[in-house]
């Protein structure tokens, strides 16, 4: 007979599908191609609907005749460039930051996404559960950005980035402002932005409701990982000091660890890189 307590257990129940997306072995649609060619079976039936729910406390699925278990998880930062998407696959052919993963080997997501115009720091891991923390504002995980305005900014209007602006979804959270500098034509004003949310285009929109607009925007740091050196368009595995420092221990296993946010100016900064200017 069953222990009372484990009478009461809920099941985990999860459908096929996203079981493979979860595993980080492939996308839904993947996982659904997979299936709809025999190739995955449960409790030793060829499975024939990706939709059905699935016990992850019970249900024994395979994949090609091998034990479908969770995939080693896999955490690496890419320097997405301008004019790449962050969503899977485009109607209209735009390339995407999958095109530019596809040596990583595994199926990886974006934990947050970047504008189609912004650059910079994109983690993309298969541990769903790391993505959303680091992308859930209640986590506060600092994203940090450099950016250049269409206009000279005051100290007055940095002032006002700090304590928050109101934007059409509410007030903004306090954020980090640093002057970089402002452009020897006294035009723009170059500066670093750390926030803690992750808005809908947060960083442009902060910058419209001062009266200014972006003209470039690259995310330079995601809590304590910075960018560094990687070249545009490349992406490297995160090393085992990054991983510890966003809570993940050498297994790949999180721990239950929150994050510290590096508010303000930070060392090591990037410049942004003059050439690709438009303004
Ligand atoms: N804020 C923006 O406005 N765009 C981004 O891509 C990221 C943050």
């Amino acid at each position: 007979m069953r222990g009372k307590a484990q009478a009461k257990q809920k099941p985990r129940l999860k459908t096929l599908e996203r079981v493979f997306s979860k595993a980080g072995i492939g996308s839904r649609t993947d996982a659904r191609s997979w299936i709809g060619s025999g190739k995955v079976r449960v409790n030793g039936r060829v499975a024939q609907n990706p939709d059905q729910w699935i016990d992850l406390d019970r249900d024994r699925i395979t994949f090609e005749g091998k034990p479908l278990c969770d995939a080693e998880k896999v955490y690496i930062l890419l320097y997405k460039p301008k004019g790449y998407l962050t969503s899977y696959g485009d109607p209209e052919g735009r390339p995407t930051v999958y095109d530019l993963t596809k040596e990583a080997g595994t199926w990886l997501s974006p934990a947050g996404r970047l504008d189609l115009d912004t650059s910079g720091l994109l983690l993309m891991t298969n541990d769903t559960s790391f993505a959303e923390r680091i992308t859930n504002p209640a986590h506060e995980i600092a994203k940090t950005y450099q950016l250049k305005a269409a206009t000279l900014l005051t100290d007055d209007q940095l002032q006002q980035l700090r304590q928050g602006v109101e934007l059409s979804d509410g007030r903004t959270r306090l954020a980090g402002v640093t002057r970089l500098r402002d452009s020897a034509s006294a035009k723009y004003t170059f500066l670093e932005l750390t926030i803690t949310e992750g808005r809908n285009r947060q960083v442009r929109r902060m910058i419209e409701a001062l009266g200014s607009k972006v003209l470039k925007l690259v995310r330079v740091a995601i809590g304590p990982i910075r960018i560094g050196d990687l070249p545009i368009g490349k992406w490297r595995h995160l090393t085992a000091d990054e991983r510890a420092a966003l809570g993940v221990d050498a297994r790949g296993d999180r721990r239950q660890k929150t994050i510290t946010r590096p508010i303000g100016n930070t060392s090591g900064r990037r410049r942004i890189p003059k050439p690709s200017y438009s303004g």
